[in-house]
């Protein structure tokens, strides 16, 4: 695990619980207090024309087909790409990374939410695709999921991902809870709250984390 001057802040939760919402509330206040920002996403990746596409192979609805296993290595192809030619690269810079999704969901969706891969195999080839990076915080956006799929009902139909059903939703924020107690540097922010709100307890955890 390396040091770097940069900051790597992870947002994870379940669909529908406001992360796009609280990453451009945070990147405005982070930016006022001259931080340099870099802003991106998994699957896929800001300025990752190859993790792009691997985003639009794991998203199509024609690929109902696809089995977890190809599906866990297609996630974890994009992260390699993603990690080795942006998010490094902008933490070696001193830049404040923000990531709407990292490892925690390939924990949550690929091993809670289907019930598949030992979580210490999964670990392990994780690490191989990223070398290891961990994020200095992961904040962990909680909402029943009943509520965060009513918020996103319009898009589910069109993503292969989204259109699972309630019960592998309620085993991914199941999964989700257990990771925020086992793993490092997580914090917990309940989503169904005001924006506001939700945002000043993000802002909270972030601060301790730069040491504003
Ligand atoms: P989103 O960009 O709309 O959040 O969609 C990404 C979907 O991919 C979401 O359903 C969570 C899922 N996912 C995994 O299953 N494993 C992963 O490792 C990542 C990064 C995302």
């Amino acid at each position: 695990m390396q040091n770097y001057h940069g900051k790597f802040i992870v947002f994870e939760g379940g669909e529908g619980t406001g992360k796009s919402t609280q990453i451009e509330l945070l990147e405005k206040k982070l930016l006022e207090n001259g931080f340099n920002v870099f802003k991106t996403r998994e699957p896929g990746g800001t300025n990752c024309p190859i993790s792009e596409q691997i985003r639009k192979v794991l998203k199509d609805p024609a690929n109902r087909d696809m089995c977890p296993e190809t599906e866990l290595f297609l996630f974890l192809a994009s992260r390699a790409q993603h990690v080795k030619r942006e998010i490094v690269p902008h933490l070696e810079r001193g830049d404040v990374v923000i990531s709407d999704r990292f490892f925690g969901s390939t924990l949550a969706y690929q091993h809670f939410g289907r019930g598949l891969f030992n979580l210490d195999e999964v670990k392990k080839i994780n690490d191989f695709a990223t070398g290891g990076l961990e994020p200095d915080l992961t904040v962990l956006l909680d909402i029943a999921p009943e509520q965060g799929l009513a918020r996103i009902k319009d898009k589910i139909k069109n993503d292969r991902l989204d259109s699972e059903a309630l019960e592998f939703h309620t085993k991914v924020r199941t999964g989700y809870l257990t990771l925020a107690k086992i793993r490092p540097n997580w914090a917990i922010v309940p989503a169904d709250n005001s924006i506001e709100l939700v945002a000043q307890n993000i802002w909270q955890k972030v601060s301790e984390v730069l040491d504003l």
